[in-house]
């Protein structure tokens, strides 16, 4: 059983890697033996990850950092073929980045449809591309795991209660991105399964990030596990779904909400 766990000799892709849970899922694939990329629009920040990350594993040299834009189609593919002529053709690739225009957080009614046009551009636009991009890849290696980071937002509407009193709010455009990833997880599941390409998503529900505490309160009041969620509570999911052990698991969605979707 713990073979099927390993992720030795597998090349991992974490877009967005610089983040919260990013980081987290670096830690958890390098811990299982997967050489890993972090790819993310804030190159220095993704450096200084790798930098951090080297000395916690002794400088054994299987993280890199790369800069790229998901939402930019010349982005990705020149990402891919920086991996493919360093030899590293991605078993595993998360998609994970989360891109937001400056004017994120804004109430329904409030928001420009530029905005609105941008933010679904750039986040579920982004994640589709990536995916067109290296399923093919995969499809020509004939294997691969692809994860998409969903959301309990993008399975059922917010409760707006536990936002009352902070400045904090969920956002209408979120919803419509995350459903879309959820729905576009199933296609591409059942599109590339005849090739040994696995597809499937991560939906969080909150993370624990040093919020405002009224909210932390309200939220933990909710889900059965009275608790927000933790960075690496993610990770152990996207992990699992990296490896073998997820052989026969693909278009499904692995909810890691402390319960907060089944009330
Ligand atoms: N944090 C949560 O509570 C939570 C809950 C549910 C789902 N999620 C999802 O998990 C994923 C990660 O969230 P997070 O909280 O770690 O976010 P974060 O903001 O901490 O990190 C996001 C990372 O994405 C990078 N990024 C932004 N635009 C990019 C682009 N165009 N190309 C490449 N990289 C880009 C940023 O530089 C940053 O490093 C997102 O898909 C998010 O929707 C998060």
């Amino acid at each position: 059983m713990q073979n099927i766990f390993s992720l030795q000799q597998k090349v991992a892709v974490v877009t967005g890697g610089a983040g919260l849970l990013g980081r987290a899922i670096i830690k958890a694939l390098v811990s299982l033996g997967a050489d890993v990329i972090i790819a993310d629009l804030d190159l220095a920040a993704a450096q200084i990850i790798a930098d951090a990350m080297l000395r916690e594993f002794d400088n054994d040299p299987k993280i890199s950092a790369l800069k790229l834009d998901i939402a930019s189609e010349d982005s990705i593919l020149a990402s891919i073929d920086t991996l493919a002529n360093t030899g590293h053709f991605p078993d595993i690739w998360v998609n994970n980045a989360y891109p937001r225009t400056d004017d994120w957080g804004l109430v329904f009614e409030k928001i420009p449809a530029a905005s609105w046009r941008c933010n679904v551009d750039k986040h579920m636009n982004g994640y589709c591309l990536c995916c067109q991009k290296i399923a093919e890849v995969m499809k020509n290696e004939g294997h691969g795991s692809i994860i998409n980071m969903g959301s309990i937002y993008g399975m059922v509407g917010p409760d707006f209660s536990i936002y009352e009193g902070t400045e904090m709010t969920m956002p209408a455009a979120y919803a419509a991105i995350k459903g879309g990833i959820l729905s576009f997880t199933r296609y591409l599941a059942a599109y590339y399964g005849p090739y040994g390409v696995r597809v499937n998503a991560v939906s969080p529900g909150g993370v624990f990030n040093g919020q405002d505490v009224s909210f932390v309160t309200e939220y933990s009041k909710k889900p059965p596990m009275r608790r927000m969620g933790k960075p690496e509570d993610v990770a152990a999911a996207v992990a699992f779904l990296a490896s073998d052990s997820a052989g026969y698991i693909t278009g499904h969605n692995l909810v890691v909400d402390g319960g907060w979707t089944i009330i």
